[in-house]
């Protein structure tokens, strides 16, 4: 009897769904978006502005950061280098920092929000991106962080790519920090991705169709 069923079960699900590889000629909706692992992770990824505050095993970003230097890269260049912040001391003191530098300008605004944890979008971890400027690096570097996101989500995690927090770290007060993230000579910061377990869920954005076409 317990045969039986578990064959019952096998054969609803070779039919229910399909063989998980399109270019064998499936034609069901769910093989696009919800058999394939990468297309299910990439459609349903979010940008997270909202976090718990469980810390992020350090095994997960290294994950993602493995993934990220994975990325395809102008003639496998590398020009680029990372560095992961998830020492919530040093978050709140950049915030802090970034606060006090607001006060009185119009970005002070933006830190108006009372639930704000830290200026990287309440992420608990960020991983900041660096380039040595040159003509593929930041395609790279944007490369990269598609990379991490798309890992993070495939883990279970939250993500946010950011550069609005980093004018910060081009001003006079954010020198030492800047300083403290320690990229070599020559490397200047570009975009950083906060990670986090996600507390929203929020809507796809959405997308224009209408800038693919195919030319015949
Ligand atoms: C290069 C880049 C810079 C971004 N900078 C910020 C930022 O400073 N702050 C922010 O909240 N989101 C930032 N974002 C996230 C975008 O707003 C987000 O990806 C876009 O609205 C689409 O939403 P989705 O990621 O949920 O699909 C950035 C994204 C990219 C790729």
């Amino acid at each position: 009897m317990k045969k039986l069923f578990i064959a019952i079960c096998a054969m609803f699900m070779a039919t229910s769904c399909c063989n998980n590889n399109p270019s064998q000629g499936c034609d069901k909706e769910c093989c696009e978006q919800e058999c394939n692992p990468v297309i299910e992770t990439i459609m349903s990824r979010r940008s997270i502005r909202k976090y718990k505050d469980d810390v992020v095993p350090r095994e997960l970003l290294d994950k993602i950061v493995e993934c990220g230097i994975h990325a395809p890269n102008g003639m496998n260049a590398q020009q680029w280098e990372v560095r992961i912040v998830d020492n919530p001391e040093w978050l709140k003191s950049v915030t802090e920092a970034q606060v006090k530098a607001a006060a009185g300008t119009p970005m002070e605004k933006m830190f108006a929000d009372p639930d704000m944890k830290n200026a990287f979008r309440n992420a608990p971890a960020v991983i900041f991106i660096g380039h040595k400027p040159g003509m593929c690096t930041q395609i790279d570097c944007g490369l990269m962080a598609g990379n991490m996101t798309l890992a993070a989500k495939s883990l279970g995690l939250g993500s946010v790519c950011m550069m609005g927090p980093l004018v910060f770290f081009s001003k006079p007060e954010g020198k030492p920090y800047l300083e403290q993230l320690g990229f070599s000579e020559g490397y200047e910061l570009l975009l950083c991705v906060g990670v986090g377990y996600a507390d929203e869920e929020p809507e796809a954005r959405p997308r224009n169709k209408e800038v693919i076409k195919y030319v015949e």
